[in-house]
């Protein structure tokens, strides 16, 4: 049924090339690709970031003083989304995700 996919239409936030994606919802999806590749890109500066645009887009204007805003994504259209929580915060740092996750 279509209103349960994320459709994601020409991602190229970062190094992605205009990604046409249709992803389910409420099932656990990997993402997988060489360092680099953009995996980071898709999920937390692509999708988790429309995600928290639009949350905090939802919010009252004194309500957004206290919250950090991303950039929007550089992407066509994301419909179907629900606004995200990063798992974990973490500094922004070029290095790659798997490393940050594990050097600590
Ligand atoms: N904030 C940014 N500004 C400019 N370029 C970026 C930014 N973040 C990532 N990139 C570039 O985009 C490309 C994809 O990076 P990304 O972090 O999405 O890859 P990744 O697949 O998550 O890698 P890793 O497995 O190392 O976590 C890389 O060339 C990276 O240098
Ligand atoms: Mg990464």
């Amino acid at each position: 049924m279509l209103t349960r996919e994320l459709i994601i239409e020409g991602a190229r936030q970062n190094n992605l090339k205009n990604l046409n994606l249709r992803l389910p919802h409420n099932k656990i999806i990997a993402i997988t690709g060489v360092s680099g590749s953009g995996k980071s890109s898709l999920a937390f500066d692509t999708i988790f970031a429309e995600g928290q645009w639009r949350f905090i887009e939802s919010l009252s204007t004194y309500a957004r003083l206290f919250l950090e805003k991303l950039d929007r994504p550089d992407v066509d259209s994301i419909r179907n989304i629900r606004s995200g929580h990063r798992p974990r915060t973490e500094e922004p740092c070029q290095r790659s995700t798997f490393y940050r996750r594990h050097s600590h």
